[in-house]
């Protein structure tokens, strides 16, 4: 099964390209690890797949969902349920445990334990 897919992917901030027609398929088993220097678009790629920003043009498949008809909502709901990431700063909610930080997702999916 196919996880992940770009094809021909751009991406600009204030019209400065970052992803110049970026092409990636990613399948289910897949470990996959991008390397580049800092500046190079890593982050960028991780939102876009994420579904935190949206590309200025190509294709992005997410779980079989296209990114281009998703709205909102919908995205937000598939990063819910189905997408998780471990950002560089950790962005942990201090008032919060370690535990709770963790089972914050559930709670919100109405999983009471
Ligand atoms: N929200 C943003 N607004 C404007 N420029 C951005 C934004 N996010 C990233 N950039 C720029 O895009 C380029 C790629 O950044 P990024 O994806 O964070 O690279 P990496 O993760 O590989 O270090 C950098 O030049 C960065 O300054
Ligand atoms: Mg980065």
């Amino acid at each position: 099964m196919v996880l992940v897919l770009l094809k021909d992917v751009w991406k600009s901030y204030n019209g400065n390209y970052v992803l110049r027609g970026i092409n990636l398929v990613v399948n289910e088993g897949d470990v996959v690890g991008i390397v580049g220097r800092s500046g190079s678009g890593k982050t960028t790629l991780v939102k876009l797949v994420g579904l935190l920003e949206r590309a200025d043009r190509g294709e992005l498949v997410v779980l079989g969902r296209d990114s281009k008809v998703l709205t909102d909502s919908e995205a937000s709901s598939l990063r819910l349920k189905e997408l998780g990431i471990i950002p560089q700063t950790f962005n942990l909610i201090p008032h919060l445990t370690a535990l709770e930080n963790i089972t914050l997702p559930l709670y919100l999916r109405r999983y009471y334990f």
